[in-house]
């Protein structure tokens, strides 16, 4: 096995280091994913094939790095990277660092898969957080627990003496909010996982008043590759506005559910297994917006162009809805689920997002009243009495949902007020966790 050397040169840049000492590598696909699918890469086969974490030294370099990358959140928001890391770096006294696996989007698998495939990207990407923010405590934070393969990984460079700092694991409920920055934070300080008003912000005060750095675990797989081979290498593939590659969690219109590494940019219709069997996108999860199956699939798969269609990449959940199901009874179906995750400590959340839900569920129903569309319509809008309104973006993005459901659907809603419903098949699509929380020690 032959090994990259460790680049130990702190004023040279990093790509400097990516063309000369460390391993030249291919700016294709897959950059995260193992080079055999389904094959996961133990220690032995990611340093082979990556070569070995470039410590830096100091935090300048990596962030300057990253900000040259344009490296944004995988999580679900997309934020800019090197902004978070300065911020945490700069900050005096104890720091945290935590890697944000809880993957709490039911229809999302894509931190599961990388976690299991290849751990070593995401603890090297976290050992390099650390380093770069000078963190004195490092946690990994996970639903529904350690894999094997993280736990083997864990030992193995544990025994080679790789890390940085030893990581803590802690367990993330299997909540939809569990995986919300605050709600984190919470859990970690052995509290309910439950989100907490913003400011301060948690890379301003987080665990223990520490200011503490959140970053999803797909991020910091990017991270360890920018260190590795430089923002000109990370730029070879997605857009200038969007650089890099992304995990996607596909669900196609047969049932069937892939995680691919797609290009940023790349036509939403390249990922779809065949688009004549559905009728629909739900683009970015429950949190996200449905679009008319023509109209998505002539979009491009980036924040640019999905915004201007009131639409996100989100955590990067794609869901091609079947022709032969109802989008409403779909739609009301998560609706439900989502009022049902609601913390239940904003007024608007805990009694909007029901109220919400039951609408829409009396609209997927035979017949409804006149008014009920009127009020969801209103209720769902962005002057609706839920957007903006609690202390996490739960309410927003559920309206968001819920109104795009409203737009996308009209022509059922109007058969279902006429007592019929378009569906040949009631099997359940979109996925769901099994049995819906009923008491509060879910929370824990
Ligand atoms: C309701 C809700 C649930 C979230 N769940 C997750 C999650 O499961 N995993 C995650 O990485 N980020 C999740 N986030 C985003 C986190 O709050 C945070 O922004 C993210 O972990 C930061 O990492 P990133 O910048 O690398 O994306 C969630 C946000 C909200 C509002
Ligand atoms: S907005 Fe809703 S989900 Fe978010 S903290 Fe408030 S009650 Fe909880």
């Amino acid at each position: 096995m032959t090994m990259a050397p460790v680049n130990e040169t702190a004023n040279e840049t990093v790509d400097e280091a990516a063309g000369g000492e460390a391993r030249p590598y291919a700016s294709g696909l897959p950059r995260l994913l193992p080079l055999v699918p389904g094959v996961p890469e133990d220690l032995r086969a990611h340093l082979a094939r990556y070569g070995r974490l470039p410590y830096r030294g100091g935090a300048g370099l990596l962030i300057a790095s990253v900000q040259e990358a344009g490296l944004t959140g995988r999580g679900g928001a997309a934020f800019p990277v090197s902004r978070k890391l300065a911020l945490v770096a700069r900050a005096r006294g104890r720091k945290v660092m935590v890697a944000n696996g809880a993957e709490s989007e039911p229809a999302s698998h894509k931190d599961a898969l990388l976690l299991r495939a290849a751990p070593n990207l995401v603890l090297d990407g976290l050992q390099l957080a650390v380093e770069a923010i000078g963190a004195s405590e490092a946690y990994l934070y996970l639903h529904p627990g350690a894999s094997p393969e993280l736990t083997r990984a864990l030992a193995q460079r544990a025994a080679a003496g790789l890390d940085w700092l030893g990581v803590t694991i802690t367990e993330a409920p299997p909540r939809f909010l569990a995986g919300q920055e605050s709600a984190l934070v919470n859990r970690l300080g052995g509290g309910p996982a439950v989100p907490t008003f913003v400011p301060p912000r948690v890379s301003e005060r987080g665990l223990g008043g520490a200011p503490t750095l959140v970053q999803n675990v797909e991020t910091l797989a990017h991270l360890a590759l920018i260190a590795r081979y430089g923002p000109r290498w990370f730029r070879a593939l997605g857009t200038a506005q969007e650089p890099g590659s992304m995990l996607a969690t596909v669900h196609q219109a047969d049932g069937t559910s892939q995680v691919m590494e797609v290009e940023i940019g790349a036509p939403v219709s390249t990922l779809l297994a065949s688009q004549s069997a559905a009728q629909a996108l739900l683009i970015g999860g429950y949190h996200g917006t449905w679009l008319p199956l023509a109209q998505a699939a002539s979009l491009t798969l980036d924040n640019a162009t999905l915004n201007q269609r009131g639409a996100a990449v989100g955590a990067g959940v794609i869901a091609a809805l079947p022709a032969d199901r109802c989008g409403l009874v779909e739609a009301a179906r998560v609706a439900r689920y989502l009022a049902t995750e609601s913390a239940g400590q904003c007024g608007p959340c805990l009694n909007g997002l029901p109220r919400m839900a039951a609408a829409l569920a009396e609209l997927a129903g035979r017949g409804h009243r006149r008014q009920t569309r009127a009020d969801l319509e209103r209720w769902a809008g962005p002057q609706g009495v839920v957007a903006g309104r609690g202390a996490c973006n739960h309410p927003d993005g559920t309206a968001r949902f819920v109104a795009s459901a409203l737009t996308v659907f009209a022509p059922e809603i109007s058969v279902h007020a006429r007592g019929h419903c378009s569906a040949t098949n009631r099997t359940p699509f979109l996925p769901l966790p099994y049995g819906m929380p009923t008491t509060e020690d879910d929370w824990i």
